[in-house]
């Protein structure tokens, strides 16, 4: 039995006033100081990484829900407060003051630009978004039917084969050159991916509109006819943009940083982020929520489809609900909440039954003892696939939009790690369960 003595700093005091935890291995008498290392906020960690030299055991902690993985100037979360910050900037403000681009730079660069220097990374971007023709001609080789996130982490993972002069991480002119072309490009290749799913001609991106605009034009344009893009349904595509834009040490960012850790490239970084993010518990959340309000149908049906969701033996999720951080309403939730209501009333939409379904599903949840004692909330999935679903967006490339906008987090995160110079390889260790050592039997033994 080990026993780790209380942390000298309060977990939610913000103070992080340094001390230590002392580990002790019960009955051998022997213990490890394990030095707390505080952060600007937030709880302090404890630093385990004498444990195993000194004591020889390894900690376990599944789905690292306690475990610090790196240290980080981007984002900040207080789960339980419902904060998010970026470089210290509450997310509520970043949405409605800048634009998805500034807030990029500012990801990348730890401050927001001024204008000269927010020109100079909007013309860097703009000067990107368009691919390499052969890689153009890679579409070609993938089924019509492919789901669009299938062609993105293929798109962008061949990335590599195409911008060679940008690979070397150990230069930081090619990290930043590596940075602009996947931030501009993505959405080139997102598009793409949508318009050969619909057989329709690829459109070329246009250095006149902003970064929201030229993707929903790349997205529904078509060469026979003009293409007008709303501004209020540009401005909805940008503040999506901006509250998907990165989220700490989730699964993809923590992905795309242990692929990093072995020195691949950051094309192959990314397209190891997309793969993750394309789960149903990450970022292919947005497409479940619609898929499940199809399913309920009728608010008739709620009632039975929450009986399930409560029963153990189904495994049905509420989709759109729950966070492993936040035990709190997702701010992100709040500000998509506003948006909806802004989207639906440009569009002329009053009675959409799915977002009628989507209010009432959320009434209920946020009253129901099985979802308040476990503090499962509505996070930013919930209404995302209802704006883009009312901006005419089909349901596959909602995680293929996900991943347009965390692309900007994964290469900073990517950035911060290369420039790190503590960074060394991942590895975790695991607690080994199978078979003790035994000896081979031959295949007459075996029977
Ligand atoms: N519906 C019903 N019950 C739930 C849900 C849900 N959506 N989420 C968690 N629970 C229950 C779970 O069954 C468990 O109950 P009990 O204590 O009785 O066993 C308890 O709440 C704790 O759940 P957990 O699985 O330990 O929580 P987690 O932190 O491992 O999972 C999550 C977080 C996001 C994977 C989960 O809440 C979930 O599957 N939500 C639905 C999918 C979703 O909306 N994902 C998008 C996340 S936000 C966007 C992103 O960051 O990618």
């Amino acid at each position: 039995m080990n026993e780790m003595s209380k942390p000298g700093a309060e977990a939610k005091s913000g103070h992080n006033a340094p001390g230590s935890a002392t580990l002790t291995l019960d009955g051998t008498g022997k213990s490890v100081t394990l030095p707390l290392v505080p952060g600007t906020i937030g709880p302090a960690v404890a630093d385990i990484r004498k444990v195993y030299p000194e004591l020889g055991i390894f900690t376990f902690d599944p789905g690292y829900g306690g475990t610090a993985a790196t240290e980080s100037k981007i984002t900040y979360i207080d789960g339980d407060a419902g904060i998010l910050l970026h470089r210290g900037y509450p997310i509520e403000q970043l949405a409605e003051k800048c634009s998805f681009l500034e807030v990029a730079y500012l990801l990348l660069n730890g401050e927001l630009p001024n204008k000269a220097q927010m020109a100079e990374f909007d013309t860097g971007v703009t000067r990107h978004t368009m691919i390499h023709e052969q890689l153009r001609r890679f579409y070609d080789g993938f089924r019509r039917d492919a789901h669009p996130m299938a062609v993105m982490t293929g798109v962008v993972g061949a990335m590599s084969a195409f911008y060679h002069d940008s690979l070397d991480i150990n230069d930081p002119e090619h990290r930043r050159i590596s940075a602009f072309r996947l931030i501009a490009k993505v959405p080139t290749i997102a598009a793409w991916a949508y318009k050969y799913s619909i057989g329709q001609p690829f459109m070329y991106p246009r250095n006149d509109l902003s970064y929201a605009e030229n993707f929903l034009y790349m997205m529904n344009a078509v060469p026979a006819e003009p293409y007008n893009v709303s501004p209020v349904l540009a401005r909805a595509m940008d503040r999506i943009l901006i509250l998907h834009a990165d989220h700490e040490q989730n699964a993809s960012t923590s992905t795309v940083r242990l692929a990093g850790s072995t020195g691949a490239n950051p094309f192959a970084c990314i397209a190891a982020g997309i793969a993750s993010l394309w789960g149903p518990a990450h970022g292919g959340a947005n497409e479940a929520v619609l898929k499940m309000l199809a399913e309920i149908g009728h608010p008739k049906n709620i009632p039975d489809f929450i009986a399930k969701v409560k029963d153990k033996n189904s495994n049905v999720r509420l989709m759109g609900f729950g966070h492993r951080v936040y035990k709190n309403f997702d701010p992100r939730a709040k500000i998509l909440q506003e948006t909806c209501h802004e989207v639906l009333t440009e569009l002329g939409i009053k009675d959409e039954p799915l977002l009628d379904l989507a209010m009432e599903l959320e009434k209920i949840a946020t009253h129901d003892e099985y979802f308040v004692s476990r503090k499962l909330y509505p996070n930013v999935d919930f209404y995302s696939g209802i704006i883009l679903k009312a901006m005419g967006i089909p349901t596959s490339m909602f995680t293929v939009l996900f991943a347009v906008a965390r692309t900007t987090g994964w290469i900073s995160q990517w950035k911060e790690m290369m420039e790190d110079p503590s960074q060394r390889i991942g590895r975790p260790r695991q607690v080994y369960t199978g078979a003790p050592l035994r000896d081979v039997p031959t295949a007459a033994e075996r029977g």
